[in-house]
């Protein structure tokens, strides 16, 4: 079969239609953190538009510093297999990080590498193709922590994940959200709505994928089928 005749249309029963679910991280297990905070504004976004969610706090993942040798020595310390477990049964992740000196937290780098690693019969990012991801970021500072954003969307989009281009920055975040979690500023409240809409929808149709209305039988980001295959 060749990889257009591949892309026809399908129908299937509404019926077997699923919720996404929609994994959201934190970079920071600081208490009181304010990325913690940005994670459960977006996920009261997600539950209603109806997406099922689960907040990973990397804080119960204990893992060590990334090393080769230990990892050959011992494999994927078991927090690593879990965090993995639940990163790959989600549809779609949301990863808030704050910015440390203009990147990433070394526990989010030590916790996706720890992940990227132990795919079975040589596979490589199993866990991260096909995925689909919003990074934000918050900060007590003006820009809300944005230099954390690129960095946040380079590691995730080389492992294969379909990293949205909407984002949001949370600067003040200190005074940042109201007493039920919310984002105060109608501005950046849209942003984050926007956003996790977009995944949701993203989300919702990779769920359902063998299983939607009707379709197209597209391909995922990673996953490059039959093409180049004549018949
Ligand atoms: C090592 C380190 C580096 C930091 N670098 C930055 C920075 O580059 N830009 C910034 O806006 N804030 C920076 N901060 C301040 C953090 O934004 C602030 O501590 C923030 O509250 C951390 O996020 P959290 O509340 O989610 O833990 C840094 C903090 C630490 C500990």
């Amino acid at each position: 079969m060749s990889f257009i005749s591949a892309l026809a249309k399908r129908s299937f029963s509404s019926a077997q239609f699923r919720k996404p679910v929609i994994a959201l991280m934190s970079g920071s297990t600081r208490e009181g953190s304010v990325n913690t905070q940005l994670i459960h504004a977006a996920e009261t976004v997600a539950k209603g538009l109806g997406a099922e969610t689960k907040v990973l706090d990397l804080g119960n993942y204990d893992m060590p510093v990334y090393n080769q040798d230990l990892e050959a020595a011992s494999g994927l310390p078991k927090a690593a297999q879990q965090l993995k477990a639940e990163l790959e049964s989600a549809d779609g992740w949301i990863v808030a990080s704050p910015e440390y000196n203009g990147f990433i937290t070394p526990l989010l780098v030590n916790s996706i590498a720890w992940c990227s690693r132990g795919d079975p019969d040589g596979e490589m990012y199993a866990t991260f193709k096909g995925k689909s991801a919003v990074v934000l970021s918050a900060s007590p500072g003006a820009m809300g922590g944005m230099r954390s954003l690129n960095p946040n969307r380079e590691l995730l989009t080389n492992l294969g994940v379909s990293v949205l281009p909407d984002s949001v920055a949370v600067g003040g975040a200190f005074g940042a959200f109201d007493d039920e979690g919310a984002l105060v500023d109608v501005g950046q409240k849209a942003m984050l709505e926007a956003a996790v809409e977009k995944l949701f929808y993203q989300s919702r149709d990779a769920a359902n994928r063998e299983a939607t209305y009707e379709m197209i039988d597209a391909h995922l980001v990673g996953e490059y089928g039959e093409a180049g295959v004549v018949a």
